[in-house]
C-alpha cells in the first residue's frame, strides 16, 4: 500500500503542478535480506537528504529468530532523525460508525489525537539485556526518561490542544513508576504556562477502560512511548479499523516520518486486500507538516472521505454482502475522488 499511496501523491503533485522527487529505499526484512542491515547508513542517509519519508511496515514472521530485528530499523530511523513526536489522529468516519464493535452512539463526537513521545522510555533505555543467572536467565529493560524529554513532548501536546477543544490528558502510572511521577511533575509545570488548556492527569489502565467506554470525553492524549504504542492500537478500534489510521512522527525541523499505525501484517502481507488508507492519510500528513501543502493534504483526506461515503470497502472494513476492493482498486477509488 506504501506504491499506492506514492500514486495518491503523484496525482495530487499533476493536479498542482508540484513536482515531488522519490527516492525509494528499502527497511525493516527486506532491507537485512538485501542490505545485511534493517536501515543501512546508506538509507538514513537518503532520508536525512529527504524533507520527508514515507514508511511502510517492517516486520514479519520470517526474520523473528533472526539476529536483527526488522523493528530495530525504524527504530533507528526514529532516534536518528529526531523524530521524538509521534501524532496519531482518531477521527471515525460517519460511513463507518457501523464498522467498530463499538456502539455507533459512543462514537458520535469522537475526535481525538494521541501525541506519542518516541524517542525515549523502555524502546531505547539501557541497560536492556539478557544474561545467565544462578541457572537462570534473567531480562532487563530500563524505562528511562529526562524531563527535558518530557518538557519538549508535553509543551507540543499543549501547543496542540490549544486549538482544538483545549483538553489535554497527560496519560501515565504515576501510581506505581518513578518515570511517571517526574512525568506528572513535568506535564503540571509545563500546564502553567497554557491556562487556557484544561490539564488532566490519568492513569494509564484507566485510560485503556476510559478510551472504549467514552471516546468522545478525549481531545488530546499526550503519554510515553509504550503506553502510546499500546492506547494507539486500542484507539484505531474506535474508527472501525487499524488499517485506516495514519501517524505522522515529527521532531524540531520539518522532516518527518509518515508510516501508517498498523505493522506489516504477514497474515494478509502481498495479497493484495489489505486497506491502503492508513498509508494514503499517512501521505496527507506528509503534505501537511512536512511540506506545508495544506490545501493538498485536505484534498486527500476529503478524497478517502468521498471513497468512503460512496460504500467503497476493502476487507476490513465491509459489512457481510458489502463489494469488497482490494489495495489498488481502494487507492484507486481514492485517486478518482482527488478534487
Ligand atoms: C508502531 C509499531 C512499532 C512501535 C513497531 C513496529 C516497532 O508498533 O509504530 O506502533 O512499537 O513503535
Ligand atoms: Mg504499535
Amino acid at each position: 500500500m506504501t506504491a499506492d499511496a506514492v500514486r495518491v501523491l503523484q496525482a495530487v503533485a499533476a493536479k498542482n503542478r508540484h513536482q515531488f522527487q522519490f527516492d525509494e529505499r528499502l527497511a525493516g526484512g527486506a532491507a537485512i535480506d538485501a542490505e545485511g542491515a534493517p536501515v543501512s547508513d546508506e538509507t538514513l542517509a537518503a532520508c536525512r537528504r529527504a524533507d520527508a519519508v514515507l514508511f511502510g511496515a517492517a516486520g514479519g514472521p520470517r526474520w523473528d529468530s533472526g539476529p536483527q530485528r526488522p523493528e530495530s530499523g525504524l527504530l533507528r530511523l526514529r532516534k536518528a532523525l529526531g523524530l521524538y513526536a509521534n501524532l496519531r489522529p482518531v477521527k471515525p468516519y460517519a460511513a463507518l460508525l457501523n464498522t467498530s464493535p463499538l456502539k455507533p452512539e459512543k462514537l458520535q463526537g469522537v475526535d481525538l489525537l494521541v501525541v506519542r513521545e518516541l524517542t525515549g522510555g523502555l524502546y531505547y533505555g539501557q541497560p536492556r539485556g539478557r544474561e545467565a543467572r544462578d541457572g537462570h536467565t534473567r531480562v532487563v529493560d530500563t524505562l528511562e526518561y529526562t524531563d527535558i524529554e518530557i518538557r519538549r513532548i508535553v509543551t507540543l501536546a499543549f501547543r496542540l490542544a490549544q486549538p482544538r477543544r483545549g483538553m489535554l490528558t497527560s496519560v501515565d502510572k504515576a501510581n506505581v513508576l518513578e518515570s511517571s511521577r517526574l512525568w506528572r511533575e513535568v506535564a503540571s509545570a509545563v500546564g502553567r504556562d497554557y491556562p487556557a488548556v484544561k490539564l488532566t492527569h490519568q492513569l494509564v489502565d484507566s485510560c485503556a477502560m476510559r478510551l472504549i467506554q467514552s471516546p468522545a470525553d478525549f481531545d488530546v492524549i499526550v503519554t510515553e512511548n509504550t503506553f502510546g504504542d499500546i492506547l494507539t492500537d486500542e484507539a484505531s478500534v474506535l474508527s472501525g479499523s487499524l488499517g485506516l489510521l495514519p501517524s505522522a512522527s515529527l521532531g524540531a525541523t520539518s522532516l518527518g516520518l509518515y508510516e501508517p499505525i498498523h505493522g506489516s501484517a504477514p497474515d494478509i502481507a502481498g495479497k493484495g486486500i489489505a486497506n491502503p488508507i492508513g498509508a494514503i492519510l499517512s501521505a496527507a500528513l506528509l503534505l501537511r507538516h512536512s511540506l506545508k501543502l495544506e490545501a493538498e493534504a485536505q484534498a486527500i483526506e476529503q478524497a478517502v472521505e468521498a471513497a468512503l461515503n460512496a460504500g467503497c470497502r476493502t476487507a476490513d472494513i465491509a459489512q457481510k454482502g458489502e463489494k469488497v476492493l482490494g489495495t489498488r482498486e481502494m487507492a484507486d477509488a481514492v485517486r478518482a475522488r482527488l478534487l
